[in-house]
């Protein structure tokens, strides 16, 4: 069980504003897609709108950004292991950031010149599974370390890559500790998706590399001819993806406005508690972290991202499980002409959360805070496919985290 009494936690963003981050520019984000572009592999993952879903639950739009397509690996993350990665071995071999190419990399001519690379990592599953994969692509190796508890397939896909894995007893922020001092002790390249103290750059890099994920989708949102959204829901587990993406909108006159809710899983929610604390610092949460929510697991904030995201977020959110079961169970099961879209744990909580708020009248006063109507339009990155495919049967055909039956749902407002 939760640690929290309520469903659902939210609190408003008192003071929104700050320094514009360049780092997640539109010039930024059109290097990164370039490098995107010569992955063999690479093509945009799809944008749809779900029109008889927003007409079903009142509301102008839903667009899903499907990341569970991406480079055939169920989810957005490889994203950034694979732009890191270049960055790391271009700069070995001299190339400038808008010359990288996956080809170049990946040739014996490129290896042969950059030498031998270790990279090693910590992860929940997807982030570790794109480095492994993009390692192998490159001609490199990889070493990966997951918190105790991962699913058996998040292991066997990362195994499957030909890489190492090795599954730790200990929860993701230790192992995170225990990826850098492996990388210490061997002369490996942390390739971490979140920053600390000291360690910046790469993490960095990381977050670039999400930005195509975003490009993308407005860019699709243009060509289908749809209004531009005016909400966006965001999960976080440190907060880099979030970060990246909000970066890249508040980048962006024509969309700075558009109201960023951040979503995490109560026993896990670093971005919320921090914000909590209304010192403007970066506060973790410790434990074991508990939650289906496997890749939002993660108990203390990236540095560079939580300065975003407490300056330009809308809302944070904290909620109990069932609300990514939810979204699930809705985004596994269309309206009318709706397609389908498979959709995992981290990825649905969107979507769950949207239909709740929606649907159940005791939520009405969160809806109108968070600025919900018939008028918006919401965009959802559904961030994973089902990377954890027994769950995904036990919650979809066996109704595993159901909502609690026979009583209202109840919420603590900020
Ligand atoms: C599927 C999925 N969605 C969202 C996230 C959140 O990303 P971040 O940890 O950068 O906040 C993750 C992180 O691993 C993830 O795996």
């Amino acid at each position: 069980m939760s640690s929290s009494i309520y469903d659902l936690k939210v609190m408003i963003n008192p003071v929104r504003g700050g320094q514009k981050p360049d780092y997640f520019s539109r010039p930024e984000a059109e290097k990164v897609l370039r490098f995107h572009q010569t992955v063999p592999s690479y093509r945009p993952t799809p944008l749809v709108a779900l029109e008889e879903l927003a007409g079903k639950i009142g509301v102008g739009g839903i667009y899903i950004k499907d990341e569970s397509e991406r480079f055939g690996l169920n989810a957005f993350k490889a994203l950034g292991g694979t732009y890191a990665m270049a960055r790391i071995l271009g700069r070995k071999l001299g190339l400038p950031e808008d010359k990288l190419d996956f080809g170049y990399l990946s040739s014996l001519e490129a290896r042969n010149k950059a030498g031998a690379f270790t990279f090693v990592t910590a992860t929940d599953g997807n982030h570790g599974r794109g480095v492994a994969w993009g390692a192998a692509q490159l001609g490199q190796k990889a070493v990966v370390y997951l918190p105790r508890g991962t699913a058996r397939p998040r292991v066997d896909a990362i195994l499957e890559t030909g890489s190492e894995a090795v599954v730790t007893d200990m929860n993701y922020d230790d192992t995170v500790r225990l990826a850098m001092q492996k990388a210490d002790e061997n002369g490996w390249y942390l390739v971490q998706d979140s920053a600390w103290e000291g360690y910046t750059e790469v993490p960095a890099w990381v977050m670039q590399g999400y930005m195509t994920m975003i490009y993308e989708a407005l860019e699709q949102v243009n060509e289908k001819g749809l209004k531009p959204p005016t909400h966006i829901f965001l999960q976080a587990g440190v907060g880099s993806m979030p970060a990246a993406v909000l970066g890249f909108l508040v980048n962006d006159p024509a969309i700075e406005q558009i109201k960023a809710v951040i979503l995490e899983p109560h026993n896990a929610a670093c971005i919320y508690h921090s914000a909590a604390h209304k010192d403007g610092k970066r506060h973790a949460v410790k434990g074991d972290l508990q939650t289906i929510m496997a890749g939002l697991a993660c108990g203390e904030p990236n540095l560079i991202a939580w300065d975003i995201l407490r300056d330009f977020s809308y809302a944070f959110v904290s909620l109990e499980d069932y609300f990514a079961a939810r979204g699930m169970r809705v985004l596994g099961h269309p309206v009318g002409s709706d397609p389908r879209i498979i959709s995992g744990e981290s990825g649905a909580v969107g979507a769950g959360l949207l239909t709740l708020l929606m649907e159940k009248p005791e939520l009405e006063p969160v809806k109108d805070q968070l600025g919900f109507d018939e008028g918006s339009r919401v965009l959802v990155l559904n961030t994973e496919g089902d990377t954890d495919p027994g769950n995904y049967i036990d919650v979809t055909w066996n109704g595993k985290y159901s909502l609690p039956n026979g009583r209202e749902l109840t919420y603590h407002l900020d």
